[in-house]
């Protein structure tokens, strides 16, 4: 079958959906590749590079529609190109299929199969397709340049020779993707960040990435606003009010503001209003990245850049990926080839368009001649919703008493493993030889210490362990080699086995903690 991809006929769209690089790991799976003249120019790809790359160069967007099996594009196609598509042909897009009845009713009139890839569901397995993610990243975080573009300061605090300059503070409304990326873009840049979600949960993230997570001082668990899948649900009006209480005291404060606060298939909450833009300091700058679901920020007109009376710039764009297209067309050509891969289970060239498969049928929006849209919920659960575990509350008498009941279970426990560790200590006392025995005592007796201590290690101190046990290595190696020499077959085998064994942790644990602190180096 042969793969193509038309130049995206949207206006201002720079953004490709085959590289040269993804059309080699499409051959790979056994599809020709073809994409339209000039198709990826606008993002830094070259015809030249897509020949040298096996791809065919074809001339008309007709040509190319009529000539290719599946087809594969970044924005929603248009009622002509829809039109294109004939019985049997596969469309991989984004399609917006909430609010585009007529492009599915178009779509299943052709037999058109069209794979929706903003419905791609976030499951862990589906990471590698997530396109929405893909471009929410890099939204994220050229919404922090835009911001800084349009901010007349340094992101950065810097005591220079000509003054002090105090650091920019910055407040991301929402932390999903694109919130996340842009709390770590503005930390890396030396602002000081705040960030805000509805999702307490994300609140561990958000401080992992050097930023401040705002609580707000509220009863009712935030917890309560979070649904499944990840996606946050409607909060209470109570809650929104302390919510936009929070956002008003902090309004005067931040330089700037990054809203990215979405619930899916709805319009975007209004979070941040007149009052709050009023309360800003001149010169600081909104950018809202919901402004195409209406925007957080009241003031925010889409597509556009307007700076307020009080001199607030408030930016509404929402091509953010299209700005960054050679960034975005590598990301969004690999979550594609991907769900080709997936579609390609035999790697044979031929499409399998398996809707038993979860990844499949969620994206899947028309499939022969039938629409397929909304899909029925994933049967695998999503990333981040956990279910809360309801745990009863237990008066102060009945936490004493399971308390008791606890340490009871495990000192009965130690003591019969002690009996056991006795009995057994014994029985071997007797057979074996005293010299033996006073080596079997010490090497129980390290063993028991060894466990309690290195049992009762949190987590998060495992890699200072894991450094020491590199010294008790290095202990083993020493009696070992004194040892070494006794004569004895037995003792020389065990000998070296101990030498080998111990080895293997010291070198190891050297490798592991040097790749650990390669992780902490900034290239
Ligand atoms: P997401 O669903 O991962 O994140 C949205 C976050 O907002 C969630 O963490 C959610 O809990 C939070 N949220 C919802 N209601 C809230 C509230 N009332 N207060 C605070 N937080 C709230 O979405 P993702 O992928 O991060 O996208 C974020 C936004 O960026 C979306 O609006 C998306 O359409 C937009 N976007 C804009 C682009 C542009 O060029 N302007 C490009 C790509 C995405």
């Amino acid at each position: 079958m042969k793969i193509g991809t038309p130049k995206e006929i949207f206006n201002g769209e720079a953004r490709v959906a085959m590289t040269p690089e993804s059309a080699r790991h499409l051959q790979k799976l056994g599809y020709d590749c073809a994409i339209e003249t000039g198709a990826g120019a606008a993002a830094g790809f070259s015809d030249a590079t897509y020949v040298e790359a096996g791809v065919e160069i074809i001339k008309t967007p007709a040509a190319l529609w009529k000539s290719v099996d599946i087809v594969a594009k970044v924005r929603q196609p248009s009622e002509v190109e829809l039109k294109r598509m004939t019985s049997g042909k596969t469309l991989i897009s984004f399609f917006n299929p909430a609010g585009n009845e007529a492009g599915m009713e178009l779509a299943k009139s052709k037999g058109a199969n069209v794979i929706a890839m903003e419905m791609v569901p976030r499951i862990s397995r589906a990471q590698k397709m997530d396109a929405l993610s893909s471009m929410a990243n890099i939204a994220g975080y050229r919404a922090v340049i835009e911001a800084g573009n349009n901010f007349g300061r340094f992101f950065t605090g810097q005591i220079t020779a000509a003054g002090k300059v105090p650091p920019a503070k910055v407040l991301v409304v929402g932390a999903g993707v694109a919130g996340l990326a842009a709390v770590g873009t503005s930390t890396s840049l030396g602002a000081i960040t705040l960030a805000f979600d509805v999702r307490p949960e994300v609140a561990e993230q958000v401080e992992s990435m050097g930023a401040e997570f705002v609580y707000l001082d509220f009863e009712e668990d935030q917890a309560d606003g979070a649904a499944t899948g990840g996606y946050a649900a409607v909060s209470s009006p109570e809650f929104r009010a302390a919510q936009l209480a929070k956002f008003l005291e902090l309004a005067p404060e931040v330089d700037i503001v990054i809203t990215t606060a979405l619930i899916p298939n709805r319009e975007a909450p209004e979070l941040w209003t007149e009052e709050m833009v009023a309360a800003m300091k001149p010169g600081s700058v909104i950018v809202d990245l919901a402004a195409e679901k209406g925007g957080n920020c009241k003031l925010t007109v889409m597509d556009e850049k307007i700076v307020t009376e009080n001199g607030v710039t408030i930016i509404g764009y929402t091509d953010f990926p299209s700005r960054m297209a050679a960034q975005a067309s590598t990301l969004y050509a690999t979550n594609i080839r991907h769900m080709v891969t997936d579609l390609t289970p035999e790697k044979d060239g031929q499409i399998n368009h398996n809707m038993e498969d979860d990844v499949i049928r969620g994206a899947t929006v028309t499939f022969e001649k039938e629409i397929t849209f909304p899909p029925p919920p994933p049967k695998v659960q999503a990333i981040a919703a956990k279910p809360k575990e309801v745990v009863p509350e237990l008066t102060a008498e009945e936490k004493r008493a399971a308390e008791a009941a606890a340490f009871k279970a495990a000192t009965k426990q130690q003591v019969t493993l002690l009996g056991v560790g006795a009995v057994l200590m014994l029985l071997v006392g007797l057979v074996a030889p005293a010299s033996f025995m006073q080596h079997f005592i010490v090497f129980v007796l390290a063993c028991f210490v060894g466990f309690q201590v290195i049992w009762g290690v949190a987590h998060s101190l495992h890699t200072p362990l894991m450094a020491v046990t590199n010294a008790i290595s290095s202990i083993i190696i020493l009696g070992a080699l004194m040892q070494i020499g006794s004569g004895s077959f037995l003792v020389i085998l065990l000998a070296s086995l101990s030498i080998f064994m111990a080895g293997i942790n010291i070198f190891g644990g050297f490798l592991v903690t040097r790749r650990m602190l390669a992780m902490f180096q900034k290239s």
